[in-house]
This record gives structure tokens, C-alpha cells and sequence, in this order.
């Protein structure tokens, strides 16, 4: 047994070429793709969130977060053009560390993806319910609150990701053309946020700009990452790209380029109409175009997030049902997570378990706390990620790189700092879980994965 076994570049290359994908998208669809997935809970609801921790400075926590992800981005395509292949992260630290890291880091893309969508699925029922609200019907609150929260069950959070886990069984998958609709959907809403808050924006309400300091910004960074993550989904879906070496890293530079600057003006209007200390966490957007009278404005806001964010939970719950399945075909889970239903043709029982998995945890835990694991997970994964861009270049120079990370190593290690001192501004019981989390999955890898995997049978 070498739990440090590494697959090589062609092994994945090799494994990527059965899945027949079509390889139609350019770097303007992977673009749409990467908004599509982006743009959700994040900006619609956390941004009150992160408001309440930096206070109107939140704006600079978004630019914070973004450089950040630009970074991280710029890592990312190196290794998504050398390997173009489905399973995202996991399969890259196959080849740059070694079997053990590959399951550590496929267990911490569940946080990514899965708990990822936990949180979108929250965030769209605290929107759905505040729409609900503000048209007069009301839902029990103690079906529409988490058992943490003194309800019973986040009731919508659970059924929206079912209903969304029952459209990927039967398998209809987002055609680039409808997506490209929701993405639409999305920036007329964002937009018309912009343009109907900022005449009403208070520069009284901006000053001061960062009421709890350097640390309370910092503090928002960490929460506002999430409004960012999914940018990734770009690389996921080199595999089915034309030229992948050109249009990933267009794709993703072009994503968070447009991703940036809408929510850097929602920040700055969103904390310029309402004094942070009385945003509607659950609620900020519409919310705060209630506050200043333009009812049907926050009606269509909701609205438009409501269908916007189903796209995001649709497309992170897939990205999720993916690395399952590349997980499985590699013997580190079980050979049922990548069983292909027989008349639907989707991996019908991973996707179920990753379903009601999701589902549990958006009904039963609150939004803060979902968002605060999924960002340390996504944080630790980048962190390997760039560290993995750093090793190839020394132990597999020989593989074509047709984008090349500038700057290497520092532009990787200048990243890694970035993601670490984010990490470290989460709170410490995040780092606990994340502890525990991490543990868990190390065992489940030396009591299953390491007896089935492919890689050390075929050796
Ligand atoms: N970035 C995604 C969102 O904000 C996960 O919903």
C-alpha cells in the first residue's frame, strides 16, 4: 500500500477521453457557465452579512475576497488547461501529491459543492419566504427555521433541493442556452438594484467606513468569498471546452471580471441606503429596496434572485454528482456512486445521496455557519491547489502547459497567503469543524478508500 501513489498526467488524460463528452463551449459560454454558478446566495443575502461584520466597508471586503479569487483563478487555468478533465481539484492532486491528498481534497470539494449548495439552498428560502412575506402569506415559522434557530425544519430550503436533485435524476441538464437566460435574469436584477438604489444613497450612511476595523473587513472578506465561489466550475468544464488552453483562462478572467464589479456597486449601494446595522441579513437586497419605497423593485429583485440562485444550486449540486463519479470510477468510493440509471442515464444513486444530503443540512443548520465551512473548505483547496502548481512545474515540466501561472512560484505562494490569512479570519469553531471534518474523512480513506482504490489494485 503507498497511500502516496500518483496517478500520471496521461492516466487522467487517458480516463477523461472515455467520458465523450462534447467538447462545444467557448470562452464566452464558459463565462456564462461561471456567472451562472457565481452569482447566487452570496450577493442576494450574505452581503448583509458581511455588512454587519465590516460594516459599509464591506465593499473593500469584496475587493479583498476578489483579489483573492483572481489569484487563485490565475493557478487555477494553469492546471485546467494541462488537464482538462472532469473532477475539477481532485484530479490534479492526484497527479501533483499523491493518492491520500487526492481523497483529503476530494472530501473538501464536498464543502465546496455540497455544503456550497446547503447554503444556496438557504439563501433562496430566506429570499422566497421574504417575497412570500411581503405579498402577505405567511409560512409557520417553525417550519421555515432551522432546529438551531428555535424552528423545526428550513422547510423551503429542503423541498427546493429536492425538487432541484429530482431535475438532475431524470437528467436535464442546464443547456448553455437556458443558462444563458438565468445569467441574463441575474444582471438585470443586479442592475436594476444599482439603478434604483444609488439617487437614494446616504454618503452619511458610509462614514464611518470601517467601524470595526481592519479585522472587521477581514472578518467580512472571509464571509464574502462565498458570493465568489464557483468560478471554478469554469475549469470543471474544460473537459467539454474547443481549445481549452485559451478559453479557460479567458472564461474564468472574463467571469470574475463582470462578477467584480456588480458586486462591488451592490456593496456600495446596498450600504449606502441602509445604515449596515439595520440590513435584513436574510433578506438584503429586496429588503432594502422596501426601505426606501420601491416595492415592486424589491419584488422583482426577489424574484429574479429566486430564479437565479435555482441555477446556481443546480449547477453546484452537478459540479458535486461529477467529482462523486470520477471519485467512484477511481475505487475511493463505492462503485454504486457512479451506476448509471439505466433509462435516464445519470448516476442516479450519487445524485439521491448528494440530494438529501444537501437538503438535511440547508434544513436543519444556519445559513452563517454553512457558509463560514464551505468558505475554510474551498479556502484549503485553493491553498493546494497553487502549492500544486509550484510542484508540477518541478516534477512534470515535460506536460504541455499552454497557460503558464505568471510569476511562479510567487504569484502561487502570494496566493496561498491570501487564502490563509482569509482562512484565518473565520472563526475559530470553523476551524474546529473543519478539524473534525477533515479527520472524519482521513478515516474513511484508510478504513475503505485505500482498499479499493484502482490505482493500488492495478499496482
Ligand atoms: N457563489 C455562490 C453563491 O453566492 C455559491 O451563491
Amino acid at each position: 500500500m503507498n497511500i502516496w501513489i500518483t496517478k500520471s498526467p496521461a492516466q487522467i488524460l487517458e480516463a477523461s477521453e472515455h467520458t465523450q463528452l462534447k467538447k462545444n463551449l467557448k470562452a464566452i459560454d464558459l463565462a456564462a457557465l461561471g456567472i451562472g454558478s457565481v452569482v447566487g446566495t452570496g450577493i442576494f443575502v450574505a452581503t448583509g452579512q458581511g455588512a454587519k461584520l465590516a460594516g459599509p466597508g464591506v465593499l473593500i471586503s469584496f475587493i479583498v475576497a476578489a483579489i483573492t479569487c483572481g489569484f487563485c483563478a490565475l493557478t487555477y487555468s494553469e492546471l485546467a488547461c494541462m488537464f482538462p478533465v472532469a473532477g475539477s481539484t481532485y484530479s490534479y492532486t492526484y497527479v501533483a501529491f499523491g493518492e491520500v491528498i487526492a481523497w483529503i481534497i476530494g472530501w473538501d470539494l464536498m464543502l465546496e459543492y455540497l455544503v456550497a449548495a446547503s447554503a444556496v439552498a438557504s439563501g433562496w428560502s430566506t429570499t422566497f419566504i421574504g417575497l412570500l412575506d411581503s405579498s402577505g402569506i405567511r409560512i409557520p415559522k417553525l417550519l421555515a427555521t432551522t432546529p438551531l434557530q428555535g424552528g423545526i425544519i428550513d422547510l423551503p430550503a429542503v423541498l427546493i433541493t429536492l425538487a432541484i436533485t429530482w431535475i438532475l435524476f431524470i437528467g436535464v441538464r442546464e443547456s448553455a442556452k437556458f443558462n444563458n437566460i438565468i445569467v441574463a435574469v441575474k444582471i438585470l436584477v443586479i442592475l436594476l438594484f444599482i439603478v434604483l438604489g444609488i439617487r437614494h444613497v446616504s454618503l452619511s450612511n458610509l462614514s464611518p467606513l470601517l467601524p470595526f476595523g481592519w479585522k472587521g473587513m477581514m472578518a467580512g472578506a472571509a464571509i464574502i468569498f462565498f458570493a465568489y465561489i464557483g468560478f471554478d466550475a469554469v475549469s470543471t468544464a474544460a473537459e467539454e471546452t474547443m481549445n481549452p488552453k485559451r478559453d479557460v483562462p479567458l472564461g474564468l478572467m472574463l467571469c470574475l471580471g463582470v462578477v467584480i464589479i456588480l458586486y462591488v456597486a451592490v456593496a456600495f449601494v446596498l450600504t449606502g441606503i441602509v445604515p449596515y446595522k439595520e440590513i435584513d441579513v436574510g433578506n438584503a437586497l429586496p429588503a432594502a429596496l422596501r426601505r426606501i419605497g420601491i416595492q415592486w423593485g424589491g419584488a422583482l429583485v426577489a424574484t429574479g434572485a429566486i430564479i437565479g440562485m435555482i441555477s446556481t444550486l443546480l449547477v453546484t449540486l452537478y459540479g458535486q454528482v461529477r467529482i462523486f463519479m470520477v471519485m467512484a470510477r477511481d475505487g475511493l468510493l463505492p462503485a454504486p456512486f457512479a451506476k448509471v440509471h439505466p433509462k435516464h442515464m445519470t448516476p442516479h444513486i450519487c445524485t439521491w445521496i448528494t440530494g438529501v444530503v444537501t437538503a438535511l443540512i440547508a434544513g436543519i443548520f444556519p445559513l452563517p455557519m454553512i457558509i463560514d465551512l464551505c468558505n475554510i473548505g474551498t479556502l484549503f483547496a485553493f491553498v493546494l491547489v497553487s502549492i500544486g502548481v509550484v510542484i508540477l512545474r518541478k516534477t512534470r515540466p515535460e506536460v504541455e502547459r499552454r497557460f503558464r501561472t505568471p510569476g511562479v512560484p510567487f504569484t502561487p505562494l502570494i496566493t496561498v497567503a491570501f487564502c490563509f490569512y482569509l482562512m484565518y479570519s473565520l472563526p475559530t469553531v470553523t476551524w474546529i469543524r473543519f478539524g473534525v471534518w477533515l479527520l472524519a474523512g482521513l478515516a474513511i480513506y484508510f478504513l475503505y478508500g485505500v482498499r479499493h482504490s484502482k490505482l493500488q489494485i492495478a499496482k
